[in-house]
């Protein structure tokens, strides 16, 4: 097994993987463990379901249930407003019969009456600027009197796709990187219905790339820090670009917030000896990117000539996105971690509160406080720059706790060092190692968080990459865990910023038709709703929380049944949990928002054909695209 990922050491398309697959290429599966004996172990630690069930035996937590009143995972009267949708392998998507759904964009799709219309093989780095940058993953629709700006992050692109008109399928020219840079970053568009059809409108003063290579302003504990500057940059206030931007969050006072989640794939070394600090390689910071080659164009993603680059991304960006001309600001004060989303409430005593996950195996959960208090049309530029960050510990008996990362309890020199090396603050305080936290979702009808922990194949196996122990318990109880969870917690008295908290499992994803022990999944998953690796969550305005996956598509063994990735929806009440569509071939299903008048759901197909295995959306032979779509109800009611 190679300590540092090298393309060059495996197969040729190897660098086109998604995340996931990468992680498999470079921490191969370990063999298969001795399972019952693990979920002997979960079982002797009492209370790991905060106590909810008392287990008598290892068959019990196959169908058990969670954080739920027994029996009602299949309550008769559901709060669902749809029939279940089957899972499969089309290349389409499939919503129930009451819907309907139409393309909104796709990668590439021109924002302005100059750009051209797509096409593979001839696009540029030009052509690339004036379109809708590629995968595109969080997203959101603001409001601006009666228009409607919708934002979506472009976390990435496919190697394979969009380098296929070329024989090696990787970027060789100046402007085949070039052209990578501007697939990556935000797109800003305006949206009109026009009947029941929706579509883009060019030429939109609110439209907008911002890309790789777009201004950004650095702010919070580490603007102008020593660790943050460069050699562009002595202020260490500037920094270029935003990329890697995952899920995404919104603030009270109407900015956007992209999550940079793994910026470390673009760096790489022209200096093989180049001996890589151990700050970076907490973050996974090797000699090679994924294949991206931004290095061999832009010096600033050599790490051996600009080491303090990499501490310049990792960041939630805020961005205005009724103003095409304001700078984003990344807010260090929530912290350099791989961001999935920014959770933001707004606390009784009027303090911001932003719940965040770090996604990678083993990695900590996070919650910021903001000092000053969110006034409606007062001043908010502080807000997200000065505060405190927390990470979680959670207790086998069901309790938690937040624990604070300050120079005082992390020994670290200052809150700007907390702010860049966020990670091994977090292991400084023992923070909880998690099953990959992706995306929080926050209950409308209560305090209550919910957080989607992916999977970690690693859990029980190994520690993180910072060396801290991931023992299989608490909100992570199965080890070498490939279905995922749903973990949520109520802050204690109801109070955002209260240190202690209690938690339970609102979900374990598992395949029952398979395994008869922990891989079965929780009571709540049947044979009928079945899924694996919960990534988006969020939660519409009845309570509802819409969970996406992004997850094995084999539809085989450990996975048969399961389909294609798919969106569900679960009440928080009942526990039930049904299918709500299904993507298509090799995608997952991302971003999640609703038109101002929820009469329409806008949804994003992030990665199809991946692997080559799909012609989403334009079918025939066309070139797979990741796409915005559009899903309204047949008879046009609200949807969440
Ligand atoms: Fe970009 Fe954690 O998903
Ligand atoms: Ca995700
Ligand atoms: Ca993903």
């Amino acid at each position: 097994m190679p300590s540092e990922f090298n393309p060059a050491d495996t197969a040729p398309h190897s660098f086109d993987l998604s995340f996931d697959a990468h992680d498999e290429v470079i921490n191969p599966k370990p063999a298969d463990c001795d399972f019952d004996g693990v979920v002997e172990g979960a079982l002797s630690r009492r209370g790991f379901l905060n106590g909810v069930l008392t287990f008598g035996g290892i068959s019990m937590l196959a169908g058990m249930d969670v954080g739920l009143a027994s029996g009602q995972a299949q309550a008769a009267s559901s709060r669902f407003q749809f029939d279940a949708v089957a899972a499969n392998t089309l290349d389409t998507i499939t919503v129930p019969a009451s819907f309907q759904w139409q393309v909104l964009v796709r990668w590439g799709d021109p924002l302005w009456s100059d750009g051209k219309e797509f096409d593979r093989d001839s696009l540029t780095a030009a052509t690339q600027m004036r379109g809708f940058g590629d995968n595109n993953d969080g997203m959101d629709l603001f409001a601006d009197g009666n228009r409607q700006i919708l934002v979506a992050n472009n976390e990435y692109t496919n190697r394979r796709i969009m380098y296929g008109n070329r024989l090696s399928q990787a970027p060789e020219t100046v402007d085949d990187v070039h052209k990578g840079k501007a697939a990556h970053g935000i797109s800003v568009m305006e949206v009109r219905q026009r009947g029941n059809t929706w579509s883009v409108v060019q030429d939109s003063p609110y439209n907008r790339r911002i890309t790789a290579d777009s201004d950004m302003e650095i702010t919070g504990p580490a603007a102008g820090h020593d660790l943050l500057k460069t050699a562009a940059d002595p202020s260490g206030t500037r920094s270029l670009g935003t990329w890697s931007n995952c899920g995404n969050g919104r603030t009270p006072w109407g900015t956007y917030l992209a999550c940079e989640e793994n910026f470390n794939s673009y760096f790489s070394s022209s200096d093989p000896q180049f001996i890589i600090p151990d700050a970076l390689k907490r973050y996974s910071i090797a000699h090679n990117d994924w294949g991206y080659g931004w290095a061999s164009f832009d010096e600033r993603f050599d790490i051996s000539r600009h080491p303090n680059e990499p501490n310049r991304a990792g960041y939630v960006v805020e961005i205005d996105p009724l103003d095409a001309n304001s700078v984003p600001k990344k807010r260090t004060a929530l912290g350099r971690i791989k961001h999935e989303n920014a959770e933001v409430v707004v606390n009784s005593d009027g303090r911001v509160i932003v719940y965040m996950g770090d996604d990678e195996p083993g990695e900590f959960l996070y919650k910021y406080i903001s000092d000053g208090v969110y006034v409606e049309g007062g001043e908010t530029g502080h807000l997200l720059s000065s505060g405190t960050l927390y990470a979680a510990r959670f207790d086998e008996d069901g309790s938690g706790r937040w624990l604070a990362l300050t120079p005082e309890t992390t020994g670290m020199k200052d809150r700007g060092e907390i702010a860049v090396h966020t990670r091994l603050a977090g292991s400084k305080v023992g923070a909880t190692t998690m099953d990959r936290p992706e995306w929080v979702a926050t209950n409308p009808a209560k305090a209550e968080l919910y957080c989607a922990l992916t999977k970690n194949k690693k859990r029980g196996i190994e520690p993180n990459k910072g060396g801290d122990a991931m023992p299989v318990g608490g909100p992570n109880p199965r080890q070498a865990n490939k279905y995922g969870q749903i973990v949520r917690w109520r802050p204690q008295g109801g109070d955002h910023s209260a240190d202690r908290f209690d938690w339970d499992l609102f979900v374990l994803a598992g395949n029952p038709e398979v395994h008869s022990d922990a891989r079965a999944g929780s009571k709540n998953i049947n044979a009928g709703n079945m899924f694996n690796a919960p990534d988006g969550i969020t939660f519409d305005d009845n309570g509802l929380l819409w969970i996406r996956t992004d997850g094995k598509y084999s539809n085989k063994m450990d996975f048969a049944g399961q389909g294609n990735n798919q969106m569900l929806v679960g009440d928080p009440i009942t526990g039930e949990i049904r299918r709500f569509m299904v993507g298509p071939n090799e995608c997952e299903i991302s971003g999640l928002c609703w038109s101002g008048d929820r009469k329409t759901m806008f949804v994003g197909i992030q990665h199809p054909g991946e692997k080559g295995g799909s012609h989403f959306p334009d079918g025939g032979n066309s070139v797979p695209r990741s796409a915005i779509i559009a899903v309204r109800r047949n008879d046009g009611g609200r949807i969440g």
